[in-house]
């Protein structure tokens, strides 16, 4: 798309798309935020991200600002005078970015029009009562309009406009079809098809090339979502994903192979006292303790000190999580325990939001329970230091000491009393924190049932199911979802489909090991990059070649001997893993999203690249701007010359996208050959 006047490349100005902006539901919400330091490092005040506007979470996210840009002041003007209400303000985060929101509803006025241009321009179709994807719609139809004024104000500079996952994809058909004077690049986080077919109980890796796209989007009523992703994919200049696994997935349901591959990454806060993560995980632990000693009143026959607290959390995908697997390998742990005569106890969190009517009373008495213990203790220990002082200043020499006798009042005694009658119960400690609406049909509590994980005293696993994510405002569970995860000994996530899996990479750079899947990007890119993932706290469980229970037995095991290890071994653990920070650092990371920027502003403006230019040095990969991987033995594979985070699929211009040879992480084993080793670095 190249035009004439040329547009300024280098000063160029970034939007970034995306209905997680300043509002949180998954892994998109923690891309942009975690993300956002480095880029507006890069373009200070000409990066915008632009979303739509959730007037619950914008309140508390978003300050209000005052457009300097005069283009920006222009388009907004535009749009408020023809109906469209904005918020233009700063996200309330780690380098504070502008973020530009729009108010759907006030642009419903239009859907009608919209739909029908949507079908006649792009061949999109769009059924009437499917409310997210009239969202959709709108919101595409308005980043397209405010595109379209934006380029036509700023006549100067080139504009980028990279769009996240299909629900903010309705622009880039547009936006082609109009010809705006943008460069396009569409990330998708997943896809819709992938997503529906994996939840499903369909062999799907091994059938990716054999799906029938059309029949099977038809089939589960998303044939016109699935147009929308598979019309942005087609329309971006550049298409890029999270993953190698998710980029072969992509070529094969959305018909388009990616450019490249933009791995996540994440916001690392180093502290200057080396070990501080260490005492956080401490301090959080006792927060933890606090909640569990009130959840398992009357049952707290376990010692803390032998207690060891594993979680998954997430969206509640039942299958695609592999919270099916991960309960059933906590039955078979506890099974393991039990026969091994371990001391030791698992208390396993799933922190998974459901729909719930309210918190349970159980629960809430449990912490109350607790609580008037703790007060009624606190009351008598000051009684009996008073009395002890009295009873000291009284003494005179040639006395015996104070006596302990009669320290604690029949009062006392009476109150305390009370208080451990109140922590006898007849029914087991609860499995579920709320009251759910679908109790006896949920997936969860279903397979906790069948495996009967019941928390009885004898079960060496016990099991709380939180459904809703944690904050500190909650009366049951009052802690920070950070902090929580920083006070746990294990993340285990067993995905089925996970194109990323932002959850373990959170736990790695809080230095808390975690157990995940080959199905998943992370859990891919790190085995290809890291030789002994295990030692650095680091479990990938074989979900591809293994048989069903051989995988949940490999859990087990890793379960199982993570249960058998020393405090000391923990604590060391904790250091290898906190070590791997640098490796998921944005400051690393984030190089191949400048590079996909630039392959964007090549294809848009190639003339403004001489070709006798040197490749811009995104191509060459600063050594000095990549954080080296450790080099002890047994340390991150040190690769020779090693380029960028995407090195296995670098983007690069003048080729059709990626071969699928490139999907090294996705190779079949019998395909691999050494040599393949390290990963060509050109490809
Ligand atoms: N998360 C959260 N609160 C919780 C549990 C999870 O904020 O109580 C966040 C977690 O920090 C992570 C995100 O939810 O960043 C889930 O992202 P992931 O990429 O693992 O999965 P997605 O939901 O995008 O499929
Ligand atoms: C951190 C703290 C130590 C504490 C340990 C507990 O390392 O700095 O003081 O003993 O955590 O580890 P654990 O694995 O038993 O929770
Ligand atoms: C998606 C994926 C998740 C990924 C996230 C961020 O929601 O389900 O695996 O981590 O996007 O890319």
């Amino acid at each position: 798309m190249s035009q004439a006047p040329r547009r300024d490349v280098r000063n160029h100005v970034l939007f970034e798309v995306a209905t997680e902006v300043a509002n949180r539901v998954g892994g998109i919400y923690s891309v942009l935020k975690s993300k956002a330091q480095v880029t507006t490092a890069e373009y200070g005040s000409n990066y915008t991200m632009l979303g739509p506007l959730n007037r619950a979470s914008a309140a508390v996210e978003v300050e209000e600002i005052v457009p300097k840009d005069q283009a920006m002041v222009a388009t907004i003007k535009s749009m408020n005078d023809r109906g469209i209400k904005t918020l233009y303000g700063r996200w309330l985060i780690d380098g504070a970015p502008r973020v530009l929101l729009f108010d759907t509803g006030t642009g419903y006025y239009k859907l009608d029009e919209w739909k029908g241009d949507l079908w006649s321009t792009a061949g999109i179709p769009s059924p009437p009562d499917d409310h997210e994807t009239n969202e959709a719609i709108v919101f595409g139809y308005l980043i397209a309009w405010f595109l379209g004024e934006y380029v036509y104000h700023e006549k100067e500079r080139a504009v980028i406009a990279q769009f996240h996952e299909w629900l903010s994809g309705v622009a880039l058909p547009l936006c082609k079809k109009r010809k705006i004077d943008v460069t396009t690049i569409f990330t998708t986080h997943a896809t819709l098809l992938g997503r529906y077919l994996c939840a499903g109980s369909v062999d799907f890796y091994n059938n990716l090339q054999y799906f029938d796209v059309d029949a099977e989007a038809g089939k589960r009523g998303i044939y016109h979502r699935y147009c929308i992703e598979r019309g942005a994919a087609h329309a971006a200049d550049v298409f890029t994903t999270v993953s190698h696994i998710t980029a072969y997935e992509s070529e094969h349901l959305l018909k388009r192979k990616p450019d490249g591959v933009l791995p996540n990454g994440l916001n690392v806060k180093k502290f200057s006292a080396t070990h501080e993560f260490q005492n956080l995980h401490q301090t959080n632990k006792e927060r933890i303790n606090d909640f569990v000693r009130g959840h398992f009143y009357g049952h707290n026959d376990f010692d803390p000190d032998k207690t060891l607290y594993f979680f998954t959390a997430g969206r509640y995908e039942y299958r695609n999580k592999g919270v099916d697997m991960f309960i059933e390998s906590l039955a078979r742990l506890n099974h393991r325990m039990k026969s091994s005569g371990s001391d030791m106890t698992v208390v396993a969190f799933i922190i998974m939001p459901a729909q719930t009517t309210s918190l349970a009373v159980e629960a809430l008495k449990g912490q109350a329970v607790i609580k008037s213990l703790h007060d009624t203790v606190g009351h008598i220990e000051r009684n009996i230091g008073k009395k002890l002082f009295e009873r000291s200043l009284a003494w005179r020499d040639g006395q015996p000491p104070p006596d302990d006798k009669d320290l604690l009042s029949a009062q006392d005694k009476v109150m305390l009393r009370r208080r451990l009658f109140a922590m006898k119960r007849m029914n087991l400690p609860p499995i579920v924190t709320h009251n759910m609406v679908n109790d006896s049909e949920d997936p969860i509590l279903n397979q906790i049932r069948r495996c009967q994980l019941f928390n009885q005293p004898s079960d060496r696993v016990k099991v709380v199911f939180h459904p809703e994510f944690l904050n500190s405002a909650n009366p049951v569970l009052p802690i920070d979802y950070d902090d929580f995860v920083r006070g746990t000994h294990m993340g285990i996530f067993s995905s089925y489909y996970e194109p990323w899996g932002y959850t373990p990479a959170e736990c790695t750079v809080m230095g808390v090991p975690s157990i995940t899947t080959n199905l998943s990007g992370f859990g891919c890119y790190m085995e290809e990059l890291i030789e002994n993932a295990q030692d650095y706290g680091i479990y990938i469980v074989d979900r591809r070649l293994k048989g069903v229970d051989d995988s949940v037995n490999q859990l087990t095991e890793y379960m199982f001997d993570f249960t058998r290890k020393s405090k000391r071994q923990r604590i060391n653990q904790r250091n290898r893993t906190e070590r791997l920070s640098d490796l998921l650092d944005w400051k690393r990371m984030g190089m191949e999203y400048v590079k996909a920027r630039q392959l964007a502003l090549r294809r848009a403006y190639p003339d403004s690249f001489s070709t006798t230019d040197d490749e811009p040095s995104f191509f060459d990969a600063p050594d000095a701007k990549i954080s080296r991987p450790l080099s002890a033995p047994g340390s991150p594979r040190e690769r020779s010359g090693m380029m960028t985070p995407g090195d296995f699929a670098s983007l690069q211009e003048g080729r059709e996208g990626l071969s699928t040879e490139d999907y090294i992480a996705w190779k079949l084993p019998e395909e691999e050959e050494e040599a393949d080793y390290p990963f060509p670095l050109t490809l």
